[in-house]
């Protein structure tokens, strides 16, 4: 691509590209292995309707597609239905759509404990608990309740697909479709290739992706594809710093001033430090020889400080309402002796330098393919600034002046 004259310039033509995303590059299996039945995406089924469930039935219906929406239990639905209720309400107070327009767009949706509704749906995308063994049986049981052709996706932030589907007869027609939260805000949504996921799969999905105006890049299945991977070792990396015993505020000054819109701590707490610990067990696993997992997000759960969602109001910070001061309870953790407290500059260069080569392991691995697809997924779903670019922009050194 032509190279343009600022960062931000840059960052702006990223998102023109990612509008018009290909597969060009991408192998697949060979067609007469897969499944080559091509098809537009007109209903889809949304398993699960808690965060992230809610928010794709929503956006799938804001979209125009028909949805039905499964959770096991009748109040969880409830929960789920009150919660896309409200993300309409919303948009109509912002003047993104008329009352009609969201009523209509609502009696797109239908619900279900069971699976009625599921066997003319085009695309069935699963976004139930982190957990291998559950989405697996999952996996099984809706095989056997929709037809061979509708494709399978799965919404998981980490997990290697091909673990996902194990059980699924016609494998050609699984993938990942992993949308990020908030789903109406964020742009971003990762495709994942699984080993057997055939080109009329991964065609369909990106059109449904692009139907529903989001911004693809397309990764080869891995453990936390581009974005979870790399932000997560950068997250490991700040709590390592914390537990070296440089203070939450100096790590998150830090980065701000680098650029991020806030620092790794605070996000830790925004996104839910149940949350990240988890992440941070997920990618221990899989990264077992390089991921020197913190412990410090295990035991500020075990003291009861989950961050800052679903209620809860504390983590490496206690908020009241929008404030937020320093949670004096976790500053009392232990930490190790530390000979000499980092500048900003220091600190800034050891989280983004760990950043850098996990995106970098990332291209070498073929989970990406070009430093433009790390630079644009991480611009638009990691909140990296766009005042430098992009994170393998700026690396490389290009218009940093
Ligand atoms: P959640 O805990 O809010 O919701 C999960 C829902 O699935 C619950 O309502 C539960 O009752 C339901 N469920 C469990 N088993 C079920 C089954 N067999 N059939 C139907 N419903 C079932 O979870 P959340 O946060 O929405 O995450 C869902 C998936 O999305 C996970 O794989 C997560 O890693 C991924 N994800 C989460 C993001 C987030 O920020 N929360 C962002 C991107 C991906």
């Amino acid at each position: 691509m032509s190279s343009p004259d600022t960062p931000t310039a840059y960052a702006e033509q990223l998102k023109t590209e990612a509008a018009a995303r290909t597969l060009a590059g991408w192998s697949f299996p060979p067609p007469e292995a897969g499944n080559s039945h091509s098809r537009t995406i007109k209903k889809v089924g949304v398993i699960g309707a808690g965060v992230m469930g809610s928010g794709i039935a929503h956006w799938c219906a804001a979209c125009g597609l028909q949805v039905v929406l499964r959770d096991v239990q009748p109040e969880f639905i409830a929960r789920g239905l009150t919660v896309i209720r409200g993300l309409f309400d919303g948009g109509v107070k912002l003047g993104q759509q008329t009352a009609d327009e969201a009523e209509q767009a609502m009696g797109r949706i239908v619900t279900t404990t069971g699976w009625d509704g599921f066997s003319d749906c085009d695309l069935v995308i699963e976004a139930i608990v982190e957990d291998v063994a559950a989405k697996q049986k999952l996996f099984a049981e809706i095989a056997t309740n929709v037809g061979p052709l509708v494709l399978l996706a799965s919404n998981t932030s980490a997990l290697p697909i091909e673990e996902l589907f194990g059980n699924v007869p016609q494998p050609e027609r699984t993938l990942g479709i992993h949308f990020f939260n908030p789903v109406g805000r964020m742009p971003l949504v990762e495709l994942i290739m699984g080993r057997q996921t055939s080109e009329a799969t991964a065609t369909a999905a990106l059109g449904f992706v692009k139907q529903l105006k989001k911004s693809p890049v397309i990764c080869r299945s891995s453990p936390g594809f581009l974005v979870t991977r790399v932000l997560f070792f950068y997250l490991n990396e700040a709590c390592r710093l914390w537990e070296e015993g440089v203070p939450t505020e100096t790590i998150d000054n830090a980065m701000r001033e680098w650029g991020w819109p806030m620092g790794p701590m605070r996000l830790i707490d925004e996104v839910g430090v149940d949350v990240t610990d988890f992440i941070f067990g997920e990618m221990a696993h899989y990264f077992t020889a390089r991921f020197q997992r913190a412990t410090i997000c295990t035991r500020l759960l075990a003291a009861g400080f989950k961050g800052r969602k679903n209620g809860a109001s504390s983590g490496f910070y206690a908020y009241v309402g929008r404030e937020a001061s320093l949670n004096e309870a976790a500053k009392l953790m232990d930490v190790g002796p530390m000979s000499s407290t980092p500048t900003a500059t220091e600190i800034a260069g050891r989280l983004m330098a760990v950043m850098v080569a996990e995106a970098q392991r990332c291209l070498d691995e073929g989970v990406i393919k070009t430093p433009a697809d790390v630079d644009f997924a991480l611009l638009s779903g990691a909140g990296f600034p766009a005042t430098r670019g992009g994170l393998m922009h700026w690396a490389a050194g290009k218009n940093t002046g």
